[in-house]
């Protein structure tokens, strides 16, 4: 039976190794973590992530052929092929600090591999990890052989949160990395095997390992570039009385362009794009390539440009203060289906909001109180190391409450800001909300999800990003 050990119980360990044991009922499957909380969890009823279909997916292989544990080196030294899906944050410190990637969870685990391995070992790169990773793994492994051979690959993921079941279910593509020598094409074959068991042949591309890499990187990018190149585009349609949604549906009947990721918002979230791209940037620095780098540092700085404008329209709306003013904020994750909040616009809105003194009541029906007031309280980068290494839970930031529900978060509010699309926010009750709050009522809808008209009928003054401006909206002073 073909073992396979996957290092890292996260966001993407978590679910793709579910995938494959579900797939692969002769494979036996164990996903390790250093995390004993991530770990007891998996093993529990209440999974540490929420993911749609998920649980039953989990449900039907747990302790079948799927299992989770934290006996890390025991696993490792048994398996055939080990997946790495550990965390490679942004450097906070030292050389290439605020854009390098952080490899020092990747280069334990390779050591520990280096320690424990009594058998040949293919070693497959699941986190996302700077062009060239690959051959520093390979170094530390081969010095640290003792006879063992190990095969280095890249399986960069692509799946999205929030869909990541049907992502893995049925991929764009599979793609494998690897050295183009004989052991290295048997290894390339071995993984292949494995995804053949329901991806069709054709969707599994192979390729270098260098191409394997720089393509998980390129691929987060151009999506990143097209959030910040349609939220360029939702500033000057409310300068203009352009809609954006009009504008994005036109361009994207263009085949060329496609209709895909052209929603304008308050920002693009998630714990890849920006930390991808600034390891990009960072790359193209190394290489001496400072318009290349340049070019792509625009993305993020589009992106940062967005979230502060929503803030700044948030607040020159109501008379230029939101001091002492309670706002409801409608969602934190940072996109819906996912209580996932790493980097989320919500962190950098609810923050500006808090420099200019507002008191936020947050409701999001996936994230946990204690995540909001860790994630507003935390120095930026923190979130993407493991949790048992993250600073503990702080006191909470004071003019912060959560609420249990939207109608909670919206009573006796000035304004309503809503910033992640969860679908009931679509069908709330409006008066009712209306009829609760403090007037003049706003809303500030970051992600274009409620009937402009329809509120507006009902007494509201709404922002809507990007699309034509209420009258009131109009005579408050620029934006910036
Ligand atoms: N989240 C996504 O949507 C996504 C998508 C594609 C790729 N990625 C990449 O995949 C990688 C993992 O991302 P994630 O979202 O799953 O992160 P995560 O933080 O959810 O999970 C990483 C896990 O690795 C564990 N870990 C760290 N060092 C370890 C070690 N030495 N031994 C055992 N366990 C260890 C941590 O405790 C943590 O549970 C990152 O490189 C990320 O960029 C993420």
């Amino acid at each position: 039976m073909v073992k396979i050990c996957c290092i890292g119980a996260g966001y993407v360990g978590g679910p793709t190794m579910a995938v494959i044991a579900l797939n692969c009922p002769s494979i036996e499957v164990v996903v390790v973590d250093i995390s004993v909380t991530r770990i007891s969890a998996w093993n529990s009823d209440q999974l540490p992530i929420y993911e749609p279909g998920l649980n039953e997916v989990v449900k039907q292989c747990k302790g079948r052929n799927l299992f989770f544990s934290t006996d890390v080196e025991k696993h490792v030294s048994e398996a055939d092929i080990i997946f790495v899906s550990v965390n490679t944050p942004t450097k906070t410190r030292g050389l290439g600090a605020g854009k390098a990637a952080d490899l020092t969870y990747w280069e334990s685990a390779a050591r520990m591999i280096a320690d424990v391995s009594k058998s040949n070992k293919i070693v497959v790169e699941k986190s996302t990890v700077p062009v060239k990773t690959a051959e520093a793994i390979e170094r530390i492994l081969t010095h640290n052989s003792k006879g063992i051979k190990y095969q280095i690959l890249s399986n960069p993921e692509f799946l999205a949160e929030g869909t990541a079941i049907q992502d893995l279910f049925k991929p764009d593509r599979v793609l494998i990395g690897g050295r183009e020598t004989p052991d290295g094409l048997k290894a390339i074959q071995a993984l292949k095997d494995v995804y053949a068991h329901w991806v069709p042949e054709d969707r599994i591309i192979t390729t270098n390992l260098w191409s394997a890499e720089l393509s998980k990187l390129a691929a987060n990018a151009f999506l990143a570039q097209r959030i910040s190149s349609v939220n360029a585009m939702s500033a000057l349609c409310e300068a203009t009385g352009a809609d954006v949604s009009q504008v994005s549906h036109a361009v994207g009947k263009d085949s060329r362009i496609g209709p895909k990721f052209l929603d304008a918002s308050v920002g693009f979230g998630g714990s890849c794009f920006q930390k991808d791209i600034l390891n990009l940037v960072y790359i193209c620095e190394c290489n001496g390539l400072a318009e290349v780098a340049n070019y792509w540092k625009q993305v993020i700085k589009v992106n940062d440009y967005q979230k502060n404008r929503f803030v700044n329209r948030v607040v020159s709306s109501m008379f230029n203060t939101v001091s002492g003013k309670k706002i409801g904020i409608m969602g934190f994750a940072f996109k819906k289906d996912t209580g996932d909040t790493r980097e989320t616009p919500a962190i950098d809105v609810c923050k500006g909001l808090l420099g200019d003194k507002a008191r936020l009541s947050i409701y999001d029906p996936q994230v946990t109180a204690d995540q909001i007031q860790r994630d507003l309280t935390m120095n930026k980068f923190d979130w993407d190391h493991p949790i048992h290494l993250q600073p503990m839970s702080p006191t909470g930031v004071k003019q912060v409450s959560i609420a249990w529900d939207a109608y909670e978060a919206s009573k006796d509010a000035h304004a309503l800001c809503i910033l992640t699309e969860w679908d009931e926010f679509k069908t709330l009750d409006y008066r009712r909300i209306f009829d609760n709050m403090q007037k003049p009522a706003f809303v500030f809808d970051g992600r274009n999800v409620v009937n402009v008209e329809m509120l507006r009928d009902i007494g509201f003054i709404v922002y809507s990003i990007g699309k034509p401006l209420d009258p009131w909206l109009k005579n408050m002073p620029a934006v910036a």
